[in-house]
């Protein structure tokens, strides 16, 4: 890269340079599965999520080399946008009482400003296409900040001629600036890997707008239509639109009925609302996007059953979409809090999805503090109740204490490697509480390994608590 004098300035007559690869080198790690969640039996199959912690350039090598290039169907990434801050994590802990805690989720500043940013991004969608099926496509969302520095990155990677569209995510939302045009919307740019890429475009039909509906104002067994007249040469009614019926009975030559489609085929500007604090999808997650706006994205460009991934999952909204519409799905995030929120969002849903957790081999969630329970075990089941918990991350004076508690869940045999509880509470998206006991919970006295609990706090710290020491 170019020394400091070098480095171009935003607006100066930008020269940007970035180190080019197809998938550039990066410390080779193994992917080990550390949690695993499943509504019925635990298998041996594989669940259709997957959630990595971790940087996602190393998780995407080791996609790689496990076999996954070009096995992914569709593709949306969300990242930071090179805007020099820091985004936070709101939760309440479960108090009434107690206000709303913020912790840090993510940095979004970068060595060496945009041109580190670039780079960072380059090397990242240079993986990406690798992992791409050859009929699928990537949507890359950015805002005003460095979208259009990264459409050229884009351009290099993916090829001009792969460009399909620019989407204009327009959102409404509190207006302050007098001093220009408020910025109100975001770009999304699409990509395919070559011109056969898969377009559900009736999954994404719109609706027609009120005044065009009204023009269709007779009805048959094939439909609402209009009767128009064909436009034959000598005909008195020529091309006339919305012709009496009685020119049809009379003279059915003449006319034709002009049926309403099933919809209005799709453009690439989006109104669609973001994710506001009365809304029951809100998650605290600061750079959260609407589920609507994946689930957009997901329709037209995959089908039920197919491989959907999100490098920069953030709060789980592309495998929270995916999961709803049958899609497996691949997520990877760095923040200890978007693993706790995205587990979450998983386990809370209507029918909870089944995931498992990878962590790179050596590599330990942050751990978060001291957890103690009682427990009561007959001959098949055990009871547990917490009873206290102090995390390590509360700052000496502020509240500590059960309530910081996010999720839990009991393993009743766990084997030391990946955690399989058959029981688990969580603070849901619609703000359910956790709960601090568990009845009933089935141990098979024949399995070895010990009972455990793992829990997770607000600040996204794990603790393990063996139950029978
Ligand atoms: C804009 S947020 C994504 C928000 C997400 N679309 C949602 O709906 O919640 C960007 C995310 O990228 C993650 N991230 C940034 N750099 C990363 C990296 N190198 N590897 C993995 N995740 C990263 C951040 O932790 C953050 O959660």
């Amino acid at each position: 890269m170019k020394d400091k004098k070098d480095t171009p300035k935003r607006g100066s007559g930008v020269r940007l340079e970035w180190k080019r690869a197809p998938v550039p080198e990066t410390k080779r790690i193994e992917l080990l599965p550390v949690e695993q969640y499943r509504s019925g039996e635990h298998d041996s199959e594989n669940a259709p999520g997957m959630f990595i912690e971790g940087d996602n350039l190393q998780a995407m090598r080791a996609l790689l080399d496990s076999g996954y290039g070009g096995k992914i169907d569709m593709i949306y990434i969300d990242p930071p946008y090179s805007t020099g801050r820091r985004f936070t994590a709101r939760t309440s802990p479960r108090k009434e009482n107690r206000p709303p805690v913020d912790v840090d989720a993510y940095e979004d500043s970068w060595t060496g400003g945009l041109e580190g940013y670039l780079q960072m991004m380059y090397d990242r969608l240079a993986a990406a296409r690798e992992l791409l099926a050859e009929h699928g496509s990537i949507y890359v969302h950015l805002d005003w900040r460095a979208a259009h520095y990264v459409k050229i990155v884009l351009d290099e990677i993916f090829g001009m001629e792969n460009f399909q569209n620019e989407i204009v995510w327009c959102y409404r939302e509190a207006i302050n600036s007098k001093l220009r045009w408020n910025r109100k919307h975001d770009l999304i740019f699409m990509y395919s890997k070559c011109d056969r890429f898969t377009f559900n475009y009736r999954e994404v039909l719109e609706p027609h707008a009120e005044a065009n509906l009204k023009k269709y104002r007779h009805e048959d067994e094939l439909g609402r239509y209009r009767l128009m007249g064909r436009g034959l040469k000598g005909s008195p009614i020529r091309s006339a639109r919305d012709v009496s019926p009685d020119w049809e009975k009379m003279r059915p030559e003449l006319t034709y009925r002009h049926y309403l489609k099933e919809g209005r085929l799709p453009v690439d500007y989006w109104m669609i609302d973001i994710v506001n604090q009365a809304s029951c999808e809100r998650t605290g997650y600061a750079t959260q996007k609407p589920i609507t706006l994946i689930e957009r994205m997901l329709r037209a460009s995959s089908n039920p059953g197919d491989l959907v991934a999100d490098f920069f999952c953030g709060s789980g909204t592309l495998p929270s979409a995916a999961h709803r519409l049958g899609r497996r799905w691949i997520a990877c995030d760095s923040s200890p809090i978007s693993a706790d929120v995205t587990r979450r969002r998983m386990l809370s849903s209507k029918t909870p999805a089944d995931f498992d957790i990878l962590r790179p081999k050596g590599k330990k969630a942050p751990s978060a503090g001291k957890l103690q329970a009682v427990s009561k075990a007959s001959e098949n089941s055990v009871d547990i109740e917490l009873v206290s918990y102090k995390s390590k991350a509360t700052a000496a004076g502020e509240n500590n204490g059960l309530d910081l508690i996010t999720f839990w869940a009991v393993d009743p045999a766990y084997d030391g490697k990946v955690f399989r509880p058959v029981w688990w509470t969580c603070k849901g998206a619609r703000n359910s509480a956790v709960k601090f006991k568990a009845n009933w919970i089935k141990v098979n006295p024949n399995e070895a390994g010990k009972a455990r609990i793992l829990a997770c706090d607000i600040y996204g710290g794990e603790t393990f608590y063996v139950i029978d020491d």
